[in-house]
Order: C-alpha cells, then structure tokens, then sequence
C-alpha cells in the first residue's frame, strides 16, 4: 500500500437507485414500496421548467410525509448554472431531516462540489441538523470527465460519482440511438481468417469514460455508481450493461424504470456461491497465517492476500444485504 493513506466514504447498500420525477407525485407511494436500495427524487431534467417550483414542493412533502423505509433518499438539485439550485437545497435541506444524499448534475470542477458543501453545512449548523448529508455528483459532461481526479478530491462530504450516459453524449456529441446504449457502427472488423471471412465485434463506446470515473472514484474511497439506461423494454440490454458495471467494479446501477430494480439489485450482489467461496478463503487464509504461510490453494487455484481483500469486500457487502432486506422486511 502507499504512505498516503485514503478515508473511505461512509459505506451505503447502492445496488439499484431509482429516479423519481419530483413533479409526478402519482409515483412516489409506489417507489416507496419497491426493493430499490436508493430513490433520487429528481428536480433537473425530469422536470419541466415550468413545474420546478411545485415539484419542489412535492419533494418537501413527500420526504416529510411518506414512509420511505431504512433506504438512502437522494435529492438531484439543478445545475449550478440555473437559478433553481439554491432553493433546491436551502428549502428541502432546511425543512427535510429524511434526506440523506443530494446528487449534484454536470458537475465541471471541484469548486461546483465545495460550492454546495458551503451551503450544506451553513444549513446544518443553523438548524442543527442531526443526520449529516451526504454529496453524491453525476460526471456527465466533458468538462467533469476531464477534471474528475480533483473533483473527486473536492469535498469531505462526496461519497458517490455516477456516470450519466445521456448528457456526456449530448457534451462529447457522442452519437448513441439511446440513453446508455450502444452504438451499432462502434466496433472493430477484424483481420480476414484462414477462410477469407471478416467478422465485426461490437464495442462498448462508454467503457474508456466509466472506467476513468471508476478509477478515480476507487482512488479517492468514493463509490462509483453507472447511471441510466434509457430503452427500459431492452431488459437483455439492461442486463449486459450492469453485469459489465459490475465486472469492473460499480456499485450498482440507476432504474430509470421499475423494472429495472430488480435486476440491478440481483446482479450487483454477490451469489450464493460466491459468498461460500469468500468465506471459504477467509478460513484457509486464516489457517495458512497460523501456520505461516503467505498463499494457499482453493479449488486448485492459488489464492494470496489479495483474494483476502476481494473476499472481506464480498462478504461486508453480502452482509450489508442481508441487513437491508431484513429492515425492508420490517
Ligand atoms: C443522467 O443524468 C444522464 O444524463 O445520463
Ligand atoms: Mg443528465
């Protein structure tokens, strides 16, 4: 390990975390009975400028009024570039101890994020508020992807990023068919075979950028989160999106739609098989460190201090869960 050592945000269970337009009330008893581990009532860009006043209101209501259960309620604010945002906070920081997170949009540079720890903490001393909020960010514009290692080092309060497909395309001028989806022209032809035969793989255009998010958000003890996914009837697209999340290292996924909770919450939690491996490594480690050994082996592969951390990650999670679904349970 480096001499620097990096504090961890507070860990959170974020397999899935659902957006909720702020301005369709009609929606939030429903959110409120589902599994999704995170709701975000948003403010930005489900609401229409027009009904950004009474979503707020809405917001206010709904986080002081209904039963959201033990899960983490976020509040996406607008941008920092409109005159909505400082209302967003003060207004719904001051009057809702409920909330837990505020998810900050198009995030550019780490002054955007001390900006709203400013305020955030001048409301919490002076209406003492017990519950300290926590900040999470979208890095969804190039400017935040090019400025994310020192946006991820802007505030005590950040705990999360998420990548948002829909808008880095819309900055980058990416082209995608839809939100979070591929591309059918990215990919590579390759070289012809032994029979003369070319063949075109697929690629995934967002993979360079989300890694980047990713890696700065691991580098800093933030948790990376992939935002939406937008063709909600593409439950196969939905699912390969997230296993690839997943594989690299996120911690869960948005659910633009309640179908996607579900799914989201089965893939970024680990199976029954491997929390049996996770314990089974953490035994035999345990063993060869009494016994002096630095590595041993598991299912005829060796394992060494590294499986360790993989293994006690696994298993923090899979307790986290298990914490979770029995406080959902009641
Ligand atoms: C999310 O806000 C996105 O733009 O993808
Ligand atoms: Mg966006």
């Amino acid at each position: 390990m480096s001499f620097t050592t990096i504090e961890q945000a507070t860990p959170r269970l974020t397999r899935s975390i659902l957006a909720v337009p702020g301005s369709t009330p009609a929606l939030f008893e429903k959110a409120a009975r589902s599994a999704a581990d995170v709701i975000f009532l948003d403010l930005e860009d489900a609401v229409a400028p027009d009904d950004k006043e009474q979503a707020r209101r809405n917001v206010i209501g709904a986080l002081n009024d209904i039963d959201w259960g033990g899960r983490i309620m976020s509040l996406r604010i607008n941008g920092l570039d409109t005159h909505y945002m400082y209302r967003d906070v003060v207004d719904v920081v001051e009057s809702c101890p409920r909330l837990d997170m505020l998810l900050i949009p198009k995030v550019g540079v780490p002054a955007d994020v001390y900006a709203v720890d400013m305020l955030v903490t001048q409301i919490e001393q002076a209406k003492n508020r017990e519950k300290k909020l926590g900040l999470e960010i979208l890095i969804e514009t190039a400017l935040g992807l090019a400025n994310v290692e020192a946006i991820a080092q802007s505030s005590r309060r950040l705990e999360a990023m998420c990548f948002g497909a829909g808008d880095f395309a819309a900055s980058t001028r990416a082209r995608t068919p839809a939100i979070g989806g591929l591309n059918p022209d990215f990919g590579v032809l390759s070289d012809p075979d032994p029979e003369g035969q070319r063949h075109f793989y697929q690629g995934d255009l967002w993979h360079a950028a989300q890694t980047r998010m990713l890696v700065a958000c691991r580098a800093y003890g933030l948790r990376p989160i992939d935002g939406p996914f937008g063709d909600f009837r593409d439950g196969e697209g939905f699912l390969a999106a997230a296993r690839r999340a997943v594989v690299l290292g996120f911690e869960g996924k948005w659910a633009i739609h309640p179908s996607q909770i579900e799914p989201a919450n089965r893939i970024f939690s680990p199976s029954a098989e491997d929390v049996d491996k996770a314990r089974r490594i953490v035994a035999a480690m345990a063993q060869a460190a009494r016994e002096g050994k630095g590595a041993v082996q598991i299912d005829g592969r060796l394992v060494d201090i590294a499986n360790i951390r993989m293994a006690q990650n696994l298993l923090q999670k899979a307790d986290a869960i298990a914490a979770f679904s029995k406080a959902l349970a009641g």
